[in-house]
């Protein structure tokens, strides 16, 4: 049937009717008086820095900004002045631009108001008004992030029509009780995060009232009612975050209850056990699942296996990481085909990558590192063309990694492979698809030439290439000067990379600060410019040759981390060095530099290492050296300087290492080495050319913990203050924590082989050999006096030195007895007396240095009988003893026979000489643990011996040994 013109009528009487009716309400569009009065007094108390009402003047409230009226009867429905900041940061941003102060009593004149927003603010003078209960009409109440202090009012639980509640963060906001969200029978959001609710017992009770619930956030509310929580009524919810709390136990099965749940979220909880089956084969809609960082187990893979499909096909993000599953990937993953986001990171799972993973076609992120995972990469990766991030590092995959594995990856822009034994074996012709930004493949194998499939990044988004001990050792191609203006972070050191330096591309703006790790390589040619904006620069251990330029500090005027050491740079060192008034670490060691140390350091008011050792330089300290009162370790050995050393030395009261030995020093010894050094633990002054006596004011430095005067001309009797060492007593954990972290240095993984920090070191002579301590420095404690004039008794206040383990007064004219109670010195392994005048017996107590392995009392009037037992039954050189007319017992001839004697003939240059080398290749085959320092040997105090010395890097020898010796040192207590 047609329309008939009475229908007509009637809908055009209808049209009109609506159309006047619309006209009536424009005409009313301007706000209603008393509304418009209620803001202007919101706006008059409220404080706000950043004029963001001005918009408020005028009739129009209804124009304002922030504010929305009824279009049909002009009631102002929404109150819009959310801040400036990111939501879940728990920091409000806003800053200047928070509206703050006070917030007046006339908004309660707003009746129709149903949509109030005042997050991201700072009402930090004041509670939540109580007044905000009134607004019958209200659906939306946005409070987070806004400071508000006190109570929550209960009156809030009075608005029934309410649909939305943020309230989190808030850190000042006590709840003592939920009651406020019983009431509120429409909620379908709420957000309580990052408030305390540990205190809130009725919380269970009150979300049981709530039976509308969707969405409940309460992250980080310090919440431990777990597993009680998945009774409550809430089985409409689709969305549950109760990250960041102390939730401990099982995961219950009635989880599975929740058929709605599309996001779980209990990350960062202390959760265990195994999963129940029901998290995944009812939660049908789930999208997102993240159970990260819990103490969950168990073989997570067959849960998944059993879902049926039910879950697989809408999961969009799976988050298992740093918990304890374990168990191999089914190639049933491959159903998963909707996963954007895969993080395994930080568990147990071992087995090989499933194949199926290449037909996860959405996968963006896939995060696998820090598992068991075994086997080749699949070539089906190479299929997944969203991903952005794929981080395999630190598994124990093998295999060959070819173009084929990265043929799609055109969106890659993160790849980390590192700690793995890859072989990269890639086509040179190869172009990749990507360009990436970060590259971390360390330690996999990608030589031996430079990666030829990096030329291609020449869109300059390259910011990280690591590619520390990747077997490189080919030289740098041309075209890295194309890939590197952007390269912020650098690492290829330890290849063996030859030839000339790179060159890097001049970026378009400074990366400041750029960090360039060229160390351990064999890099040849003059020290060439590196970019200006290079803060962290290490050449060492390379084949460097020719001058360090003058213009280094106009060149690269960030520089802070410098290291050239163990190069062949010759030349002197110029003295632009100070102009590079950030530096904080200069390392210049183990080259042939020579001429005098510039004079000009006073400008540099952060440098904390000056490491010039092993160099030839000549002439004086210079006095500008003492203005460096940051400085912490300063290394000058071996070299040829000479003078006196200069008291402004005695201004650098942060020193942590001095270290001049090696050198021709002369003049006495200083006496600004005195407690104004309160953190000196290293001092070596061996082998120089100093007179006369130690001054008592040595004694007041208690934090040394290795003191070397061996080898100089001191005299005089040591002073009888030796026991004020207080380091060398008690072990003090927090200043060895100090010290390990005075040197930090900037560090992209804590991995074997990478250092985190500048690793100080020193020379010591112990049980007859010379051994370059570094990583195991803070274990060490010795006094070495040997090679002097000393006379007079030795100080026998050493024995209460209970840490000391290395103790040589050798080739002195001590004379006297051997204190009795020598035995004390429980942590003692090398003990030096030879050479010496002493007399009387060898103390009984000796014998209960259980961990004694070198022991030398030869040439000296010591007599009677050997102590035996114990330890010294392995002390069984007869070297050890000889050169004293009086001794007998084991090893050398029982006490009943006439002890042999020397003849004086034996004691000219030539036996000695034989003696001691015998103590060279022999001497150290004493001992329990000896055996695993199979290195270099020689005594110091002969010239010619002390070319063939050479130096123990860093040796695991020397870090096993050292934490064998504590371990056992432990036990034996
Ligand atoms: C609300 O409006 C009425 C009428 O204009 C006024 O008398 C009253 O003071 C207002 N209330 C507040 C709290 O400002
Ligand atoms: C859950 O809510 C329903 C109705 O809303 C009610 O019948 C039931 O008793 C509630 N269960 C609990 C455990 O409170
Ligand atoms: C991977 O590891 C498992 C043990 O977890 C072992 O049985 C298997 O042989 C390994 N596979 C490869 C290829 O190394």
């Amino acid at each position: 049937m047609g329309m008939t013109s009475i229908d007509v009528q009637i809908i055009l009487c209808l049209v009109l009717l609506l159309f006047t009716q619309n006209l009536k309400a424009d005409l009313n569009r301007n706000c209603i008086e008393n509304e418009r009065d209620a803001l202007l007094g919101f706006k008059h108390v409220i404080a706000d820095p950043s004029d963001k009402l001005k918009s408020w003047v005028g009739e129009d409230c209804c124009s304002w900004q922030g504010i929305t009226c009824n279009s049909s009867n002009g009631h102002v429905t929404k109150l819009e002045l959310r801040g400036i900041g990111s939501r879940y940061s728990g920091v409000n941003e806003c800053e200047d631009s928070c509206l703050g102060g006070q917030i007046s009593h006339s908004l309660i004149n707003l009746t129709h108001l149903n949509y109030l927003d005042l997050s991201v603010n700072n009402f930090s003078e004041i509670g939540i008004p109580e007044f905000l209960g009134s607004f019958k009409m209200l659906e939306y109440l946005n409070l987070s992030q806004a400071e508000f202090i006190g109570d929550v009012p209960p009156y809030t639980g009075n608005i029934s029509r309410l649909k939305y509640l943020d309230l989190s963060y808030n850190s000042e906001l006590t709840v003592d009780s939920l009651s406020f969200v019983s009431g509120l029978t429409s909620l379908e959001y709420l957000d309580l995060s990052g408030l305390n609710l540990s205190m809130a017992d009725d919380l269970l009770h009150s979300l049981n009232m709530t039976p509308s619930l969707m969405e409940l956030h309460l992250s980080s509310c310090s919440l431990n009612v777990f597993p009680e929580f998945f009774h409550v009524n809430i089985t409409n919810i689709q969305h549950l975050d109760l990250s960041g709390n102390l939730l401990q136990g099982h995961l219950p099965s009635e989880v599975g209850n929740l058929k709605f749940l599309e996001v779980l979220l209990l990350q960062d909880n202390e959760l265990d056990g195994e999963l129940p089956v029901t998290l995944m084969n009812s939660l049908c809609n789930l999208r997102e699942l993240n159970l990260g960082k819990n103490s969950f187990g168990g073989e997570v893979w067959g849960i998944i296996d059993n879902s049926s499909g039910c879950v697989s096909a809408g999961l969009q993000a799976l988050d298992l990481s740093n918990n304890n599953f374990k168990g191999v990937i089914p190639e049933s993953l491959g159903e998963f085909t909707s996963l954007e986001y895969l993080y395994l990171y930080q568990n147990s799972f071992e087995g090989p990558i499933p194949e199926a993973i290449g037909r996860l076609l959405n996968l963006r992120e896939l995060s696998l590192y820090n598992n068991l995972f075994n086997g080749t990469i699949p070539a089906s990766l190479g299929q997944l063309s969203k991903i952005e991030i794929l981080d395999f590092n630190s598994n124990k995959l093998t295999g060959i990694v070819s173009e084929v594995h990265f043929s799609k990856l055109e969106s890659l822009s993160r790849l980390a492979m590192y700690g793995n034994p890859l072989v990269f074996d890639i086509d040179s012709t190869w172009v990749a698809p990507f360009q990436l930004q970060s590259v971390y493949l360390s330690s996999c194998k990608l030589g031996p030439k430079f990666p030829q499939w990096l030329r291609g990044q020449t869109h300059n988004s390259l910011q990280l290439l690591d590619l520390y001990n990747t077997s490189i050792s080919d030289g740098i191609p041309d075209w890295f000067e194309n890939i590197s203006s952007n390269i912020q972070w650098l690492d290829l050191s330890h290849n063996q990379i030859r030839k000339s330096l790179p060159k890097f591309g001049t970026p378009s703006t400074p990366v400041f600060p750029r960090v360039i790790y060229l160390n351990s390589n064999k890099f040849e040619g003059p020290f060439t410019s590196f970019p200006e904006d290079v803060e962290v620069l290490d050449i060492s251990n390379n084949l460097l040759s020719g001058e360090i330029p003058q213009t280094i500090a106009a060149t690269m005027p960030q520089l802070s981390f410098f290291s050239l050491s163990e190069n062949n740079l010759s030349g002197g060192i110029p003295s632009s060095v100070c102009n590079l008034t950030g530096l904080s670490y200069v390392d210049l060691s183990k080259n042939q530099l020579s001429g005098a140390i510039p004079e000009c350091w006073q400008e540099i008011e952060f440098l904390n290492v000056l490491d010039l050792a092993y160099n030839e330089l000549s002439g004086k300290i210079p006095v500008s050296l003492g203005s460096l009162h940051n400085l912490g370790s300063l290394h000058l050995e071996r070299n040829n300087l000479e003078g006196r050393i200069p008291t402004s030395l005695g201004n650098l009261t942060n020193l942590l290492t001095l270290d001049l030995s090696e050198n021709a020093f002369t003049g006495t010894f200083p006496s600004w080495i005195n407690e104004n050094l309160s953190s000196l633990a290293i001092l070596s002054l061996h082998s120089n050319m100093l007179k006369g006596e130690i001054p008592i004011q040595l004694c007041g430095v208690t934090s040394l913990r290795i003191l070397n005067l061996a080898n100089n001309m001191l005299t005089g009797k040591v002073p009888n203050c030796f026991g004020n060492f207080t380091s060398m007593i008690v072990e003090d954990p927090d200043f060895v924590d100090f010290w390990l972290s005075s040197f930090s240095f900037p560090v992209l993984f804590q991995m074997p082989g990478r250092y985190n920090a500048y690793q100080d070191h020193v020379l010591t002579y112990i049980k007859g050999r010379a051994l370059v301590y570094s990583k195991t420095i803070q274990f060490l404690f010795s006094i070495d006096l040997s090679e002097n004039h000393f006379f007079g008794n030795l100080p026998d206040e050493i024995v209460n030195l209970k840490l000391v383990q290395n103790l040589n007064f050798s080739g002195n004219k001590f004379m006297g007895n051997i204190v009795s109670d020598i035995g004390n010195m429980e942590a003692l392994e090398s003990l030096d007396f030879s050479r010496n005048e002493l007399s009387g017996s060898i103390p009984v107590s000796i014998s209960n240095l259980n961990f004694l392995s070198y022991l030398n009392l030869s040439f000296n009037n010591l007599s009677g009988s050997i102590p035996h037992g114990n330890q010294l039954q392995t002390l069984n050189d007869k070297s050890i003893y000889i050169g004293n007319d009086g001794l007998c017992g084991f090893p050398l001839q029982s006490c009943q026979t006439e002890p042999e004697l020397l003849e004086p003939g034996q004691r000219d240059e030539n036996a000695k000489d034989e003696s001691e080398m015998h103590w060279f290749y022999y001497g150290s085959g004493v001992g329990f643990m000896t055996g695993l320092l199979v290195v270099c040997s020689s005594l110091y105090f002969k010239h010619s011996w002390r070319r063939a010395w050479f130096r123990l890097v860093d040796g695991i020898y020397d870090k096993l040994y050292v934490i064998v010796a504590v371990k056992m040192n432990k036990l034996g207590r």
